[in-house]
């Protein structure tokens, strides 16, 4: 009788040694979103204008047994190895010149291990433009003679500049300086440039309007 006690004693032991072994939780990387600089590096955006070796990122996570976790990091293959991780610290350092005309986009796999679990996830970084490029007018000059009779509201002229970095696509708003706003407005979005309505112009008081138009480039945020 006593015999058989211990031995399902022994047996409960055994069991509950198994199940502490499956225990062991996988370890996981913090996410920040986007706008941080630390975690898990998903949807970072870097500017290209940024110097090799300046720290750009820490990779950040941890283990629920908080063992001590090792940071890694790895490319698709044919991309160029454009970051470099410190394993221990999670530091993150641009090691390759980075062109936005060239990749905007950089798939990275980053790693987090604690020894025993690995997990990889794949995460997309962008490449920002840092506008060293400005914009640039396509028709100069602009003297365009208009009858004074023009009505009110009708578009005289149509500005047109292109963002050199990002190409055409819309990217750039066009605004009057202050001077011209009287008698003038501009459609922000496609440059035409029309006698503002109720507005008349008058040949014997101006004969000559000097209108200075600004394109500015628009920031596109990536989300
Ligand atoms: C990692 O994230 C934890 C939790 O938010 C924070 O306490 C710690 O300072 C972070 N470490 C680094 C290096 O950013
Ligand atoms: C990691 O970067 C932090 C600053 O963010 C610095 O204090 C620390 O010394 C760096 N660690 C290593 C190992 O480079």
């Amino acid at each position: 009788m006593k015999k058989e006690k211990n031995t399902h004693a022994l047996l409960f032991l055994l069991l509950l040694h198994s199940t502490l072994g499956q225990l062991d939780y996988a370890p996981h990387f913090y996410d920040y979103g986007p706008s941080s600089t630390h975690g898990n590096m998903a949807l970072f955006s870097i500017s290209e204008d940024t110097p090799v070796g300046t720290q750009i990122y820490v990779l950040n996570g941890t283990d629920p047994e908080d063992d001590p976790v090792q940071y890694g990091l790895t490319f698709e293959k044919g991309s160029k190895e454009y970051f470099w991780v410190e394993s221990k610290s999670g530091n993150v350092t641009l090691v390759q010149e980075l062109d936005r005309e060239t990749q905007d986009e950089i798939s990275v796999l980053v790693s987090i291990t604690d020894g025993r679990n690995k997990v990889v996830e794949t995460v997309r970084v962008f490449v920002t433009d840092a506008n060293d490029e400005p914009p640039e007018f396509q028709n100069l000059p602009f003297i365009i003679n208009i009858p004074e009779d023009t009505a009110a509201g009708s578009s005289i002229y149509r500005v047109q500049a292109v963002d050199r970095d990002m190409g055409s696509g819309g990217s750039v708003s066009y605004y009057l300086q202050s001077s011209a706003v009287a008698k003038f407005t501009i459609d922000g979005h496609s440059g035409v440039l029309r006698v503002k309505p109720g507005e008349t112009l008058d040949y014997e008081n101006t004969p000559t309007h000097f209108v200075t138009v600004v394109a500015k480039i628009l920031q596109q945020d990536i989300i």
